[in-house]
């Protein structure tokens, strides 16, 4: 799966949510937790559920994902009961702290699909976003096979740390370790990892650019987006470039050549490559390829 941009939409407005599915985001993020009020909940829950009618049976090109409440809120049992209809494509569960929060979510899911005749099933990003979170990733990681992503919330996390996104030092290495840790873990259990909203100002555009940076090099997959003009930038850094593809294709082709003529290794544009280079390069060609075919689909009608 590509998820290299996750657009949050709140789910209090259904302009908004109309006007995502216009984006290029590999996945719109209708959220029903922080971004809407207690008091509109339960009409972010019944857009949600007429949205999803209204997506079943056309070919979207983005995932369509619901961010729920969190399992301590006594909210998150009616938001499945909600949300958990034929075109829903995943969940993020924010706050996650514990492998039970995950195999609850699991169970209600597994009722839900059977009740209503979905097939497929629904798949879970955990959102870390506290020390207690980042300390149990691992059992969170393995704790289900739908868990095909992990994803990093650094505003919460900071506020949980003691300290706060304002005040980050450009370097953010506060976050370092966090984010080490869920993109090591995500890796070993083939999970993508994604990373946290650019919470700057919207309109810091190198912000969001530094920011995704920063994240890809430690090997995340994605990040979230809060505002439309987020997800260009996002899927740019998140996409192999130009210059990535044409040494993935030379180094492919050099060590095919060489293995042809019974070799281990041999040179590529005055570097010595082997095995390594080669494997990395086919997953740059891969992961090409599946973005071109992603972005060979339009969605239907007047989405
Ligand atoms: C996202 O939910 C965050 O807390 O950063
Ligand atoms: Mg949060």
């Amino acid at each position: 799966m590509i998820l290299r941009s996750l657009l949050f939409v709140p789910a209090n407005s259904w302009r908004m949510m109309k006007k995502s599915m216009k984006e290029e985001a590999d996945a719109v993020v209708l959220d029903l937790e922080d971004s809407v009020p207690i008091d509109e909940k339960e009409t972010a829950r019944w857009f949600i559920k007429d949205f999803l009618e209204e997506v079943e049976n056309k070919k979207m090109k983005q995932n369509i994902i619901v961010r729920v409440n969190s399992a301590g809120t006594g909210l998150l049992q009616k938001d499945l009961e909600f949300v958990v209809q034929k075109g829903l494509n995943g969940i993020v569960l924010p706050k996650t702290e514990s492998k039970e929060e995950v195999k609850e979510t699991v169970k209600v899911l597994e009722k839900l699909e059977k009740k209503r005749g979905i097939n497929k099933k629904v798949f879970l990003i955990p959102l870390i976003e506290s020390a207690k979170g980042i300390i149990n990733l691992r059992e969170i990681s393995f704790s289900s096979e739908r868990v095909t992503a992990i994803s990093f919330g650094a505003a919460d996390f900071l506020r949980d740390m003691g300290k706060s996104y304002v005040k980050l030092s450009s370097n953010q290495y506060e976050l370092l370790h966090a984010r080490s840790t869920i993109s090591v873990t995500a890796r070993a259990n083939n999970q993508l990892a994604i990373d946290s909203p650019f919470l700057g100002l919207i309109i810091d555009k190198e912000g969001v650019k530094k920011e995704s940076e920063i994240a890809s090099k430690l090997g995340f997959k994605g990040k979230f987006a809060i505002h439309p003009s987020h997800v260009k930038i996002i899927n740019e850094v998140f996409t192999p470039t130009k210059q990535e593809i044409e040494e993935a294709k030379g180094i492919v082709k050099a060590y095919e050549e060489a293995v042809s003529r019974g070799l281990g290794a041999t040179t590529y544009a005055g570097r010595m490559i082997d095995e390594v280079h080669y494997k990395q390069a086919k997953e740059v060609i891969e992961l090409m390829k599946q973005i071109k075919e992603k972005e060979k689909n339009g969605n239907e009608d007047d989405f």
